[in-house]
């Protein structure tokens, strides 16, 4: 199975295990945290939007709460029945199980967004592409990436781990994942008091998350078969070759990169 596949076979699986969306995890304070500082909630009021990569229907859910007229919903995987069931105003979705580079060219979007995806995506390239063509003139596309910068330590433990935990069965992974909890925990606490790696995102996300969604975010870090952390030239380079104007990039609590780019005039 290619690289590809795998990826959205994991995610199916994971996303049949962790349904819900409960808590500060799919909350519009996260939202607006997410994607500060180039949008803000009101901007999205009435517009016609995608989401690619959606998951579980938690950014879905997080773009209706802004008041978006229309969302367009694209999963690939198994959890697209989880989607369906979680959406809170189905009359204003359409859901669609393919995926990103299938998003037909609507060619009227205002924005679309891809949280947390292309970096799961061996070549995001045709993905990028199908998103220029679906956006209207003026039209904005938003990417949230993981990012290399700023996590030196934190990839010189994770790549190695990972090399095992994308094998692991369920069970297996959540025992893990059980076994990582208590430290990090721990690691948030010393956070308050000393400058250490990610202290950005310990404080400001992680430590609000509920305990069940930090094991989810230390779950979804190893499961998925394939990861990449982009650099800012890397990132940057996504939105330039798709042709994409108007680009700009913020480095998210010193360990991400949102970019937003803009759909030129044609
Ligand atoms: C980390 S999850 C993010 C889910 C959601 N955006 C969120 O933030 O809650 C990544 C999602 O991207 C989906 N995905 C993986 N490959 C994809 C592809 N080629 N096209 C569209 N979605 C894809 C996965 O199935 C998964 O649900």
């Amino acid at each position: 199975m290619s690289n590809e596949n795998q990826t959205i076979k994991d995610f199916g699986e994971q996303w049949l295990k962790y349904r819900d969306n409960e808590g500060f995890y799919g909350s519009l304070e996260l939202f607006s945290d997410m994607i500060s500082p180039f949008l803000k909630l009101d901007e999205i009021k009435n517009c016609r939007v995608a989401e690619i990569g959606s998951g579980t229907g938690r950014i879905v859910n997080m773009l209706l709460a802004a008041g978006a007229k229309h969302v367009i919903a694209v999963e690939p995987s198994d959890a697209y029945e989880v989607l369906c069931r979680n959406i809170q105003q189905p009359e204003k979705v359409t859901c669609l199980k393919i995926t990103g580079d299938q998003l037909p060219p609507y060619g009227d979007l205002d924005y679309i967004f891809a949280i947390g995806v292309l970096h799961h995506i061996p070549d995001p390239g045709p993905v990028v592409e199908a998103a220029f063509k679906a956006l209207r003139s003026g039209g904005h596309f938003f990417v949230w990436l993981y990012g290399r910068e700023g996590n030196r330590l934190y990839l010189a433990l994770i790549e190695p781990l990972r090399i095992l935990t994308k094998h692991l069965p369920h069970f297996l992974l959540a025992a893990l994942v059980e076994i990582i909890y208590w430290p990090l925990l721990f690691y948030i606490k010393f956070c308050h008091r000393l400058p250490l790696p990610l202290r950005g995102y310990m404080l400001s996300i992680l430590e609000k998350m509920s305990p069940e969604k930090r094991r989810l975010i230390i779950y979804d870090q190893l499961n998925p078969a394939y990861a990449r952390y982009y650099t800012r030239f890397e990132a940057e380079k996504l939105f330039s070759d798709g042709k994409f104007i108007n680009i700009r990039i913020h480095h998210r609590h010193g360990y991400s990169w949102t970019v937003i780019g803009t759909k030129p005039h044609l």
